[in-house]
């Protein structure tokens, strides 16, 4: 009889476990004085959540007196300098001692965004000094934010790791435009314009595309304006059509060729913009 009525109560007992969250970032980071800021950021975002549904994760937290100018950022481009902050596995201090050749690259949650370009949602760690530095993947990125401590870890769940400053990574906020040369991976023309925000990045590149995709359109409306013309030769005796065809052949690749400077001429300007 007893076990009938503790049964259905075990099996949600056991049910709410499962699904509860190793951690509770929020919880954890109210402990510590010097994150208020940055745990308050991280509630702001929306970021606190994603965080707790994961079972596996460190946070590079940055305490309350290097916060920065993070604290004025619109809450779109703080979600995402903080997603540049959680790396999606769990490294500890012991662990960072073993990285291989004193180097990794991690793999941070705004690279789970879908939003990231180059290596934006990636961080290199190396040893400099004897100091762990972590910084941006993308080339040409400063990379000087120093781990200070470990503020807490429960392994392998979570590690809370305290920066000197936070992690600037180019291009997250439209101001930052990474130096380096396009990565090989675009093929278009308009990869000659550098990569700003993301948002922008892809604008020249579908812009550049529907042109090309006039180009070859073009020819159609400049023979649909013969048609006209010809339409009523088509009435008169069949041998006028054959010589009205080769008419409106050199006025349509005139035509087109019109069309394709003039894209170039935009083309140019976009680039120049840019
Ligand atoms: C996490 O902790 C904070 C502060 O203690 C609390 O307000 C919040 O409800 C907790 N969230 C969850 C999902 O338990
Ligand atoms: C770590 O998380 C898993 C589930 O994600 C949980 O089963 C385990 O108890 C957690 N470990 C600690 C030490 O909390
Ligand atoms: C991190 O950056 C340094 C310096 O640019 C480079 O030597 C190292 O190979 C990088 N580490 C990884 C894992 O890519």
């Amino acid at each position: 009889m007893l076990n009938r009525s503790i049964l259905p109560l075990l099996c949600s007992f056991l049910l709410a476990a499962s699904s509860a969250s190793a951690f509770n970032i929020t919880k954890i980071l109210s402990q510590y004085p010097d994150y208020s800021t940055f745990n308050e950021l991280l509630s702001k975002s929306g970021l606190a959540s994603e965080i707790n549904n994961r079972g596996t994760i460190t946070v590079l937290a940055i305490p309350n007196g290097a916060i920065g100018d993070l604290t004025s950022k619109s809450e779109d481009v703080l979600k995402r300098v903080l997603a540049t902050h959680v790396v999606l596995d769990y490294y500890d201090p012991m662990k960072l001692q073993r990285m291989k050749d004193k180097t990794a690259k991690m793999t941070t949650m705004y690279q789970q965004s879908g939003k990231a370009v180059y290596d934006q949602g990636f961080l290199n760690v190396t040893v400099k000094d004897g100091s762990f530095i972590f910084g941006s993947a993308v080339k040409g990125a400063q990379r000087d934010s120093k781990l200070d401590k470990s503020v807490m870890n429960q392994p392998y769940n979570i590690s809370i790791l305290s920066l000197s400053q936070p992690i600037v990574t180019p291009g997250l906020d439209g101001t930052l435009v990474p130096v380096s040369a396009p990565p090989p991976k675009v093929i278009s023309p308009a990869s000659a314009p550098p990569p700003a925000e993301e948002e922008e990045a892809k604008s020249p590149e579908e812009e550049a595309e529907s042109p090309s995709e006039e180009e070859t359109k073009a020819p159609s409306p400049s023979e649909d304006g013969d048609s006209p013309a010809s339409s009523p030769d088509a009435d008169s005796p069949t041998a006028d059509s054959p010589p009205a065809d080769a008419q409106s052949s050199p006025q349509s690749s005139a035509g087109k060729l019109k069309v394709s400077f003039g894209l170039f001429v935009v083309l140019a300007s976009m680039v120049a913009a840019y």
